[in-house]
């Protein structure tokens, strides 16, 4: 596979940002992926991609952001993508939060068909819940396959936050699963967030714990830099 659509396919995991990291697909293989959890999933655009690459049929994912902040969000950000691009460039704009799920780019060596109905997508979509935090949510299954939590660690706002979603992760992984967890360490302490050097001693902590590599990613321009815990 080319590197820019693998790039694609880890969008998520943003993971090919990072520099020195050389990663290809064959690299998903010694893990079974039949099962995901994605910790603040956002517009579950990793779920989806984990569908459409890897058959992953059994999704489960939460965010705190309700489902109608959600799709505004994707509809601002399309229409000012839109606003940029040139008239053969132009993306269609969702209009329900399934059209933000069912508009996620697939790949021609994905395993699974795109889906084309508004039907199939919300059938896909059983398991999301919105308007969750991570401490008032039960898993479904005992553990999974994959546990991805990927920009959410940053927005703690005490060591008890993000150590409740560190504490999920390792609940909810078994001895066979992949697991990543990104985070940006340049949020503002002023607005709240914790302290760099906190964010990444706690991660650094459960790395250890649950056996996974630190990977250094790119510089933003304003939120710091991309840090990757994962056994990928
Ligand atoms: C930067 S977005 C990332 C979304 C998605 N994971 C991705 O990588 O595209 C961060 C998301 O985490 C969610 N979030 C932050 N803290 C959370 C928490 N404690 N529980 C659930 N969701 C959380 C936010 O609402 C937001 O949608």
């Amino acid at each position: 596979m080319e590197d820019l659509l693998f790039r694609d396919l880890v969008y998520f995991h943003q993971l090919l940002v990072g520099e020195k990291l050389v990663l290809s697909r064959e690299r998903f293989n010694k893990f079974k992926l039949n099962s995901v959890l994605d910790i603040g999933c956002g517009e579950g655009g990793a779920l989806m991609r984990m569908y459409y690459a890897f058959g992953t049929l059994n999704v489960e994912g939460f965010d705190v952001m309700s489902e109608q902040d959600t799709l505004q969000a994707a509809i601002k950000r399309k229409t000012e993508k839109n606003l940029r691009s040139s008239p053969d460039k132009q993306r269609i704009v969702p209009r329900c939060i399934e059209d933000v799920y069912g508009l996620v780019r697939r790949y021609p060596d994905d395993v699974l068909p795109r889906m084309e109905s508004v039907e199939e997508v919300r059938y896909f979509m059983k398991n999301i819940q919105y308007s969750t935090i991570a401490s008032g949510y039960e898993p479904r299954l005992k553990s999974h396959d994959a546990v991805i939590c990927s920009q959410v660690i940053q927005h703690a706002r005490s060591v008890s936050d993000a150590t409740e979603v560190l504490e999920m992760i390792r609940l909810q992984v078994n001895e066979g699963s992949l697991v990543f967890i990104a985070i940006k360490d340049g949020f503002p302490t002023a607005l709240g967030y914790l302290e760099p050097s906190l964010l990444l001693a706690i991660c650094s902590q459960y790395m250890s714990v649950l056996g996974l590599q630190h990977y250094l990613g790119k510089q933003t321009k304003d939120q710091g830099r991309v840090h990757i815990y994962t056994n990928l």
